[in-house]
């Protein structure tokens, strides 16, 4: 995602968090919420000594295959990054700064998780190579979905982030139940999806965008309550 989609996921993980995961998570960010530092993991990017984070962004493997049987990078990917955050934070013994480092990218992987070209093909590197017009513009697919439906839609993050109060309790507990390997065979199943529907050069515009801003709008939303979900199982 870009600026706008971190920020609505961290906005409404910030909304789902328990008192005690809520105040570990002030303490680690000094005051901040998770909407504050969802986009560290972008930020960071322009620093080339982070170079080695840049593949823990997304996951790459062909259609009908599976990503347990897939061979996978020795630089990382998203599922294994995820991982590493988790583990860095349920860990007693790891420092404060690691343990901030690792909370901050955790809040960023969340959303790029529910972002559907995030678990891509590597033909076209999620999508950036696939070049399609979005309204009068040249862009690529990835962007799209990244952040043009979304600033096309001019809504605030936090007005963006508002659409959960309307969930049930029992519909908010359906969203946290399963795995992070569960959440990323959804992103997946949207992506095919997304590829079906989609040609190379293709003008996309507001009928592009009105089929799917409440799937990009739900995908955010889970990715939020998810994030929350992990947390208040870490902090617990
Ligand atoms: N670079 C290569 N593949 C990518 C993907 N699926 N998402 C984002 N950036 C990528
Ligand atoms: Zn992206
Ligand atoms: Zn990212």
């Amino acid at each position: 995602w870009g600026k706008t989609g971190h920020r609505v996921v961290g906005e409404i993980a910030d909304a789902y968090l328990s008192k005690k995961a809520e105040k570990e998570v002030s303490k680690l960010l000094n005051g901040h919420s998770l909407a504050f530092v969802a986009n560290y993991g972008d930020d960071i990017k322009s620093d080339r000594r982070y170079d080695s984070f840049s593949p823990w962004h997304y996951v790459n493997f062909p259609f009908g295959e599976k990503y347990e049987t897939y061979e996978k990078s020795e630089k990382g990917d998203i599922i294994q990054a995820i991982n590493k955050c988790i583990s860095v934070l349920k860990n007693d013994k790891s420092p404060k700064d690691e343990k901030v480092f690792y909370l901050k990218m955790l809040a960023h992987f969340m959303g790029d998780l529910h972002q559907p070209l995030h678990i891509g093909l590597a033909d076209d590197k999620g999508g950036n190579d696939f070049q399609v017009r979005w309204f009068s513009d040249g862009t690529n697919l990835h962007s799209v979905w990244d952040y043009k439906m979304i600033d096309s839609y001019e809504m605030s993050y936090t007005e963006l982030a508002k659409n959960t109060d309307v969930l049930s309790k029992e519909q908010v507990e359906a969203i946290k139940k399963g795995t992070v390997l569960d959440w990323m065979y959804e992103s997946r199943a949207l992506c095919e999806n997304i590829y079906g529907h989609t040609e190379i050069g293709e003008k996309l515009g507001y009928n592009y965008m009105y089929d799917y801003m409440d799937t990009l709008r739900s995908q955010l939303q889970k990715g939020g309550i998810r994030l929350a979900g992990l947390l208040n199982e870490i902090f617990s």
